[in-house]
C-alpha cells in the first residue's frame, strides 16, 4: 500500500467557510421546477404543490442558498408573468430550452418553498432580452416596503413582509453565444453596472454579482473579467464562475479524477485578474468569487437540446444518472472550493433536482439521491469552520491532458466539534494516509465515512440505495499521528472529536 503524509494544524488557516459555499440552484428548466420541488397533485405534495418527499432529501442535502431562475432560462423571463394568480399567468415560449413555461411557478413560490426548505433565496434578473427597468422592479417588488407600486402588488399577492432578498445575479452568461441577448463585454459591463446601480438604490443592502465567463475554454476567458470588473467595480460584491465536467471528454478515470485541477486554476485566474483590476483602481477590495453554477455533466452521453422535441411544459432536459466516478469528480471539486475557501465565499451545484442532479424523480412516483448527493451532503454539514491549509505529500500518476496529479486531493475543516479531514483517493490502489496532528489535543476518531466502489454503479429508481456510504473502522489516533486507509477510488470524510 501506498503512503501520504499531511499535517494539521490548527494555526496554519486558509480561512473561514463562508456557508453560501453550500449552494445550489433551481432553474426553469426540464423537470427542475416542475415535476421536481414543485408538482400539485403528487401524494405527497402539499396544499401549495411542493413535494414533501423532495423537501426531506432537500433538508438532508442542506444547501444554504439557492439560484433561480435561471441559468439561460432568465435571459429571457418575465418576472411579472409569475406573480398574482395562478390561472391568470401566461404561457410563453421559453426559446432557452424550447419549452413551454406555464409560470405556474414563480418568485412568491420560490421564497416561499426556499424559506420551507431552510434555503436563502439568490435571484438573478434578466439583462438579455430586458434591463435596468425590469430588473430595480423586481427589487423593489420583493424587498420594498409597502407603499409603492410594486411593494403593493406583492402585499396584493398574500406577502406583506418584504422578501429581504439579499444576493442577486446581474443577468447570467452574458458571454456565450447560446445566451439570450448575448453581449460583448464592454455591452455587458455598462449594463450591469447601470442596471446594479439602480437595483442598489432601491435596496442599498443587497449584494450584486457580475457575470464572469461561462468556463474557462470560452476565448475571451480573463480579458471578459477585465473588462467587466473594471466596468462594474462599484456595483459588483461579487464575480460568477461556471465550470461543468463532461466525463465523455476525458481519455479516462485517471484523467477525469484530476479535472477538479481546472476548476483551481480558473478560481486563481479569476481572482488574480480582480486583483489586477483591484490594483489599477488603488482599491484594496479582494472581491469575493461566486462559482455559481458547478457540477459534472453528462452532456456529450445525453445531449440536452433536440430540435426535433417540440415545445411543451416541463420535457425531461439533462436527467443525467450519476455514477461513483462523477461522485468522486464532486467530492474533489467540493475539495478544490474549499481549499480557497479565503476567496470564494459562494458557490452552488448545479441544479438541485432532475437537471444534473443529486437528487431525481418521477412524476407521481418517488424520489431518490444519485451518487453527487452524499459528498455535497458531507461537506455542507461537516465542512463549517476553519480551513486548514493541508499539503499532502503524495505520490502522483501522469493523467492525459493534465500532467502530474497527485493520487490524494485532500482539506480540513476546523470547528468547536473537531475538525474534519475531507479526501478523494484518486488511486485504484489503497492509500495509507498518515495526519500529523499539531495543536489538536485529546484528538480522538469519531467517524470515518466511505463512498466508493464500482466506477460506473449508480442508483437508480428500481436501486435506489445502491451506492451509499458507509462507516469503516480502522481510523486511529496513536500519539500525535492519525492513521487510516482509504479504499481505492473513494470519497472520505474522517471526523476527528476534539
Ligand atoms: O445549468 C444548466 C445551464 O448551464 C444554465 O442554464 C446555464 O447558465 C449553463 O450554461
Amino acid at each position: 500500500m501506498r503512503n501520504v503524509d499531511v499535517r494539521l494544524h490548527r494555526d496554519f488557516a486558509i480561512g473561514a467557510t463562508n456557508p453560501r459555499l453550500f449552494g445550489a440552484f433551481v432553474e426553469h428548466l426540464g423537470r427542475c421546477v416542475y415535476g421536481g420541488i414543485f408538482e400539485p397533485g403528487h401524494a405527497t405534495a402539499d396544499a401549495r404543490g411542493f413535494r414533501q418527499d423532495v423537501l426531506a432529501l432537500v433538508r438532508e442535502l442542506a444547501p444554504t442558498i439557492m439560484r433561480y431562475p435561471g441559468g439561460n432560462f432568465v435571459s429571457g423571463y418575465n418576472w411579472e408573468d409569475g406573480i398574482g394568480p395562478a390561472a391568470e399567468r401566461p404561457r410563453r415560449l421559453d426559446l432557452a430550452w424550447m419549452s413551454t413555461e406555464t409560470n405556474q411557478f414563480g418568485t412568491n413560490e420560490f421564497i416561499d418553498w426556499c424559506r420551507i426548505a431552510g434555503t436563502e433565496p439568490m435571484l438573478a434578473v434578466n439583462l438579455g432580452t430586458r434591463g435596468i427597468d425590469a430588473a430595480r422592479a423586481l427589487v423593489e417588488y420583493c424587498n420594498g416596503a409597502p407603499g409603492t407600486v410594486w411593494a403593493d402588488r406583492r402585499v396584493a399577492n398574500g406577502v406583506r413582509e418584504p422578501h429581504g432578498v439579499r444576493v442577486w445575479c446581474l443577468g447570467n452568461e452574458m458571454d456565450g453565444p447560446w445566451q439570450i441577448g448575448a453581449k460583448d463585454a464592454v455591452a455587458y459591463g455598462k449594463l450591469a453596472r447601470e442596471a446594479g446601480k439602480a437595483m442598489k438604490l432601491v435596496d442599498p443592502s443587497i449584494e450584486l454579482v457580475a457575470c464572469g465567463s461561462s468556463n474557462s475554454a470560452m476565448p475571451t476567458f480573463g480579458a471578459w473579467e477585465d473588462t467587466v470588473l473594471d466596468l462594474t467595480w462599484d456595483v459588483a460584491d461579487h464575480v460568477s464562475l461556471h465550470t461543468y465536467y463532461d466525463p465523455e471528454k476525458y481519455a479516462d478515470a485517471d484523467a477525469y479524477l484530476a479535472c477538479s485541477l481546472d476548476l483551481d486554476r480558473m478560481i486563481s485566474v479569476v481572482a488574480a485578474t480582480a486583483d489586477a483590476v483591484a490594483g489599477r483602481r488603488r482599491s484594496r477590495r479582494r472581491l469575493s468569487l461566486s462559482v455559481d453554477e458547478w457540477n459534472v455533466w453528462h452532456q456529450t452521453a445525453n445531449p440536452h437540446s433536440d430540435p426535433s422535441r417540440p415545445f411543451a411544459p416541463a420535457p425531461a432536459i439533462a436527467e443525467d444518472t450519476h455514477t461513483m466516478a462523477d461522485a468522486l469528480v464532486v467530492g474533489c471539486l467540493l475539495i478544490t472550493l474549499l481549499r480557497h475557501a479565503d476567496r470564494v465565499r459562494m458557490a452552488c451545484l448545479a441544479q438541485l433536482v432532475n437537471v444534473i442532479p443529486p437528487i431525481r424523480t418521477v412524476d407521481g412516483g418517488p424520489t431518490w439521491r444519485q451518487t453527487t448527493f452524499f459528498p455535497f451532503a458531507h461537506a455542507a454539514r461537516f465542512g463549517r469552520g476553519t480551513v486548514l491549509r493541508v499539503e499532502p505529500s503524495a505520490p502522483a500518476y501522469e493523467a492525459a491532458g493534465e500532467g502530474d496529479v497527485s493520487v490524494l486531493a485532500a482539506t480540513a475543516v476546523a470547528s468547536a466539534d473537531g475538525v474534519a479531514l475531507f479526501a478523494v483517493n484518486r488511486a485504484a490502489e489503497p492509500l495509507g494516509l498518515e495526519a500529523r496532528l499539531c495543536e489538536l489535543p485529546g484528538a480522538r476518531v469519531a467517524e470515518h465515512l466511505v463512498l466508493d466502489g464500482d466506477l460506473s454503479a449508480a442508483n437508480t429508481a428500481a436501486e435506489p440505495d445502491r451506492v451509499a456510504p458507509r462507516v469503516v473502522p480502522g481510523a486511529v489516533v496513536d500519539g500525535d499521528a492519525l492513521r487510516v486507509r482509504l479504499p481505492p477510488r473513494s470519497w472520505n470524510v474522517i471526523r476527528l472529536a476534539a
